[in-house]
């Protein structure tokens, strides 16, 4: 049970932005620990994801000064539903606080699998890691052998993509990132076989210069000029995972993405994006697909991991700019 004097953090949007999200976007507002009513459950929430389907809401679903939310895992300290009981650790949506008062409904029981660490709830095994999932399994219905390009490749979806894809059997894979660091650490940990900083010049050459054979597969998680250069290298019956398009949140009067429209018939593409929300089905599939993976050692995590909910805030700007390797994830400094 908390303490009577025991204050509540919580995150709230104080403006919307025009371009890149501030620190003065945002506060901090402190108020008295909840108290949990019949039907509910007080949790404290000790592992927080940021994301940047956040900034998106930033333009207009987060509501201003009032608490933000985002995915959480958290301890039930103190319950008044017995399908919640105290001690037991959960995946809620409401995050971005420091407690969260939640219904059974709301929350996910997280099966116990003895040497998988807590923060893979958030990683590989939470939305991040079923992203990637999906988009290889149900949307390229990727084949043994196909050869891809993922974009993005050193965040949270990329790196799960490119070691799931290993898994699965594909050919040679190509990522691209934002640093010389990224690159080589996709080469050393992850299992690329070639990167590219895509700074370093126009992408089609890029691209052309890391697949020199061309690519059966683009999971884009960028959009952009990386989309259309991938369009160009997408051998026949290519296909295109649409995931996201990170590299535009921000820049919203970004020109249209240009690409040869014919190359769509003429190679028998196709572009197919998805809603990770749509395929909640399938996480007993990857749980039963990675959970094996990560306890042989064959599925390593990818994740930065940044202390105390006071640097949510900080840590969310950082994603944005590109400072995580893997998974961004904040973590309660008590742990
Ligand atoms: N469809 C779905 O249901 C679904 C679900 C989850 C995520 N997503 C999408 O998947 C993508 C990846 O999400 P995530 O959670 O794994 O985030 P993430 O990739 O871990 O973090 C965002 C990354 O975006 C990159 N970035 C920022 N600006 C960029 C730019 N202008 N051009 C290229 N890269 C840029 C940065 O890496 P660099 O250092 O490499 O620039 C940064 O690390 C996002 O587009 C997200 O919206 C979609």
């Amino acid at each position: 049970m908390s303490s009577p004097n025991a204050i509540a953090l919580t995150v709230q949007q104080t403006a919307r932005p025009a371009g890149f999200p501030a620190p003065d976007h945002f506060r901090f507002a402190e108020s008295p620990v909840p108290e949990p009513l019949p039907g509910t459950a007080l949790v404290e929430n000790l592992y927080w994801s940021v994301d940047p389907y956040h900034r998106e809401m930033m333009d207009g679903d987060f509501e201003l000064n009032a608490p933000l939310e985002g995915r959480a895992l958290g301890r039930v300290i103190e319950s008044r539903d017995p399908a919640l009981p105290e001690g037991e650790i959960v995946f809620h949506r409401a995050g971005w606080r420091t407690h969260s008062v939640v219904r059974p409904a709301e929350t996910r029981r997280l099966p116990h699998y003895d040497g998988v660490p807590l923060s893979a709830y958030l990683s590989v095994l939470g939305g991040t890691g079923l992203t990637a999932y999906v988009g290889l399994t149900r949307i390229a219905r990727l084949r043994e052998g196909d050869d891809l390009f993922v974009s993005g490749a050193a965040g949270g979806v990329g790196t799960a993509t490119g070691r799931f894809a290993r898994l699965l059997g594909a050919g040679r894979l190509v990522g691209s990132a934002g640093s010389p660091a990224k690159v080589a650490y996709l080469k050393e940990h992850v299992g690329y076989d070639e990167a590219f900083d895509y700074h370093a010049g126009p992408v089609a050459d890029l691209l052309a210069k890391a697949a020199p054979d061309g690519i059966d597969l683009f999971v884009d998680n960028v959009g952009g000029g990386q989309l259309g250069a991938a369009i160009g290298a997408l051998r026949e019956r290519g296909r295109v995972v649409r995931v996201g398009t990170v590299g535009q949140y921000n820049t919203p009067d970004a020109p249209p993405v240009l690409f040869n429209h014919a190359d769509v018939v003429e190679k028998s593409l196709r572009i197919e994006g998805f809603l990770v929300r749509d395929y909640r089905d399938v996480q007993e599939e990857l749980d039963a697909f990675a959970v094996p993976h990560l306890l042989s050692g064959r599925l390593a995590l990818d994740e930065t991991v940044v202390d105390g909910f006071e640097r949510i805030v900080d840590a969310f700007l950082s994603m944005l700019r590109g400072g995580n390797t893997g998974k961004m994830i904040v973590r309660n400094a008590s742990l």
